[in-house]
């Protein structure tokens, strides 16, 4: 009986990718990833490119959990805002493995030496803004994980609208990865910050 393995890659950089991920990667008959984990699957590996393809994704999984050793590579850790969740949610936990990786919110927090037991989490990919700055004021420390349209300028330009005093912003964008940038501000001159804000961006916003 086979299983399908959830593997976290990491935030980016091929070398945050776990040992174990790693060898369970090489060993899979299938492997099924977005364009950009591709650089994690060896040469002449089986592969589905995920995109545009979750739904036909889904019903592959389902139908060959049991014959085939499939791989679902996922960014980051495959416990925080994932396609993982998708998988889980449809099959037994007898027919998955999660293979924790390093999560953004991870490497973001050990490039500031900030510990993050006591950090409030939460994606505004693909949502609306709604309710950010209640969130912002009751939460010391809070991490958001954006998208392109909801940039570190676009959310600091409502939270300024919003909150009371000048709150810390720090913007980590393509952690690990070439062009790696980490700016240190605050949610006013964040808002005035015009920038094309590439690839993956995290935002902490701390009082
Ligand atoms: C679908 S979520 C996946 C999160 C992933 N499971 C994790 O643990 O990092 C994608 C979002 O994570 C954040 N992200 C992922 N990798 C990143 C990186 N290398 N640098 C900055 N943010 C990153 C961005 O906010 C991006 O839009």
């Amino acid at each position: 009986m086979e299983k399908v393995y959830i593997i976290g890659t990491g935030p980016g950089e091929l070398e945050f990718l776990l040992p174990v991920g790693k060898n369970i990667i090489k060993s899979c008959d299938i492997v099924i990833a977005s364009s950009r984990l591709m650089p994690f699957i060896p040469e002449g590996k089986k592969v589905i490119r995920l995109e545009g393809k979750y739904n036909e994704c889904l019903e592959f999984i389902q139908k060959n959990a049991s014959t085939k050793k499939i791989g679902v590579l996922v960014s980051g850790d495959p416990g925080i805002f994932s396609f993982s969740k998708k998988i889980t949610q449809m099959l037994d936990s007898s027919q998955y493995e999660i293979v924790p990786g390093v999560s953004s919110l991870q490497l973001a927090c050990a490039r500031i030496g900030l510990s993050w037991d006591d950090l409030s989490i939460i994606s505004v990919h693909g949502k609306s803004l709604r309710g950010l700055a209640e969130k912002c004021e009751v939460n010391k420390k809070i991490i958001i994980f954006c998208d392109n349209k909801n940039t570190p300028t676009r959310i600091s330009r409502y939270l300024t609208k919003r909150i009371k005093g000048k709150a810390r912003a720090v913007a980590f964008g393509n952690l690990s990865l070439p062009g790696e940038e980490i700016i240190k501000s605050d949610i006013i001159s964040l808002a005035k910050r015009e920038k094309e804000w590439k690839g993956l961006w995290l935002l902490l916003i701390s009082k």
